[in-house]
């Protein structure tokens, strides 16, 4: 969807629809002839809580009134959640381009909210339905304000494209978003976007760097594994060196340790986290953020078969930590332990990893917080800033050396997995550290907010969960926040 910032009054942007914020307690600002949309709201047709909605027509266009609450703690989010309701109705009632009066006095933190409230609500992932969709949807959005808010409207258009991308990424099926569909998307990109550059590598390459664990994974599966690397840095870059790195277990079985079949189809959705921080660094080169970036993807399948990983084997990763594999189900942190550590060999200065990684961390937080552990207060308190700032909430849970001595190792130096379960997320958290030298690095364990995920502008299915928090990350350490 076209999305663009204007100066030009709502009526006069060839917009059918027009949507117009409404706060408690105020007048309309900018009325029709007669004070039509006043008296909406003085009869209390048109109400300002929250998701609330009336519409009427005048001059051959369509107004939504929408409730906004409060003026007072009217924030980003309140301003996605009230986008995502006008864009519902705008949906039933077949509009095309939307435009949202953007209310007086709010900031640019919001605007982008409204942005971004629409085009992911907007999003519809039909790529395998055989039928078009009934209604159409929006093609097109303007955000229009009295001074410009073109700069706030771009990076809020650029991040929500980017996580419908990753969404898109994430609701393909299995058998159709392989590791080698990952790396040709990574491809893609680097064709597109300039400045930004990639390497792959295969089977062969993965397992002739030393990558054992990494490797391990993927030997159940025929598929080609693949180690997706992307730079990008421009001359103007300023700060550290970002090193994102995500795991894309395009499908997790569980391997030999196989998982039961309730729900197993959502383990398509395993590669969430590489899809995430594959289409942010899309939009940070396409934003042209001041800052050097490194981000390494581990895509593989998890897959049983006669040359897959039992139990028992010991694998070496590329550090040369040895590491006996008690559960193959646990393979993400196997995967992640090869890429993280690849990404500090090629200067990473800050890390941050993106996992579906562990069960436990649903049942800890449901699909409201992400799971973060990290080594660097200051580092784990940046990523939780821009996580709040995106909407996307993450929450700390510590390390601690009684966890790091449950991964010690009788037969090899460290074990994948500990048989109690106890502590599932932070034991899984103490295996990725002995990954990341000296860097200071924060896992976000996305397992419970990657998909299906209960917002009014996240859909079912995959949410690109985390790219819009990576795009405020960069911003945020690009500019010295
Ligand atoms: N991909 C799963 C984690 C997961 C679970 C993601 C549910 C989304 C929803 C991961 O690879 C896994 O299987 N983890 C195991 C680890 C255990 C064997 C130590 C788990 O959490 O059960
Ligand atoms: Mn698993
Ligand atoms: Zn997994």
């Amino acid at each position: 969807m076209r999305a663009e910032a204007t100066t030009a009054a709502p009526a006069d942007t060839g917009a059918d629809t027009i949507a117009i914020g409404l706060f408690e307690d105020e007048k309309i600002a900018h009325d029709l002839d007669g004070g039509l949309l006043q008296a909406l709201v003085d009869s209390g047709e048109a109400k300002p809580g929250l998701r609330k909605l009336a519409v009427t027509h005048a001059d051959g266009k369509r107004y939504v009134l929408a409730g906004l609450g409060k003026r007072d703690g009217f924030d980003p989010e309140r301003a996605r959640v009230a986008a995502a309701a006008v864009v519902g109705r705008a949906r039933e009632l077949g509009a095309r381009f939307l435009c949202w009066e953007l209310p007086h006095h709010v900031g640019d933190a919001e605007a982008g909210g409204f942005v971004e409230g629409t085009l992911l609500a907007a999003y519809r992932f039909r790529a395998y339905k055989s039928k078009p969709d009934e209604d159409g949807g929006l093609e097109q959005l303007a955000v229009s304000a009295h001074h410009d808010v073109s700069e706030a409207v771009h990076r809020a258009a650029v991040a929500a494209t980017a996580a419908n991308a990753a969404r898109d990424l994430q609701n393909a099926p299995a058998n159709a978003m392989t590791p080698t569909r990952l790396a040709e998307r990574a491809h893609a990109l680097a064709a597109e976007v300039g400045g930004l550059t990639v390497e792959t590598m295969g089977r062969a390459e993965i397992e002739a760097a030393g990558m054992g664990a990494f490797a391990g994974v993927a030997r159940g599966s025929d598929e080609e594994p693949q180690l997706i690397t992307l730079r990008y840095a421009p001359e103007d870059a300023k700060g550290p060196v970002l090193g994102l790195v995500g795991k894309a277990v395009t499908f997790d079985s569980g391997g030999i340790s196989l998982k039961p079949g309730m729900k197993m189809s959502e383990m398509k959705f395993d590669m969430s986290g590489g899809a995430a921080v594959l289409e942010a660094t899309g939009a940070i080169a396409r934003l042209g953020l001041p800052l050097r970036l490194i981000t390494v993807i581990g895509a593989t399948e998890n897959l049983p078969s006669g040359h897959a990983l039992k139990p028992g084997d010991i694998v070496t990763a590329k550090t040369g930590t040895t590491i006996e594999i008690i559960n193959t189900d646990a393979e993400g942190r196997l995967v992640l332990a090869d890429c993280l550590a690849h990404a500090v060999d090629l200067g990473a200065e800050r890390l941050v990893d993106f996992a579906t990684l562990t069960g436990a961390i649903v049942v800890t937080f449901g699909d409201t917080h992400a799971g973060l552990i990290g080594t660097d207060d200051a580092w784990c308190a940046a990523v939780s800033e821009a996580g709040a700032r995106a909407g996307e909430l993450v929450w700390r849970l510590p390390l601690h050396p009684d966890y790091a001595k449950a991964i010690e190792g009788r037969y090899a130096d460290i074990v994948n997995a500990v048989e109690t379960r106890k502590a599932g997320s932070i034991v899984a958290g103490e295996f990725l550290k002995r990954f990341t030298g000296d860097v200071p690095w924060a896992h976000v364990d996305i397992a419970g907010t990657a998909s299906d995920a209960g917002r009014p502008y996240a859909p079912k299915g995959g949410n690109g969960f985390g790219v819009r928090m990576i795009v405020e990350l960069a911003h945020a350490l690009a500019h010295g926040e």
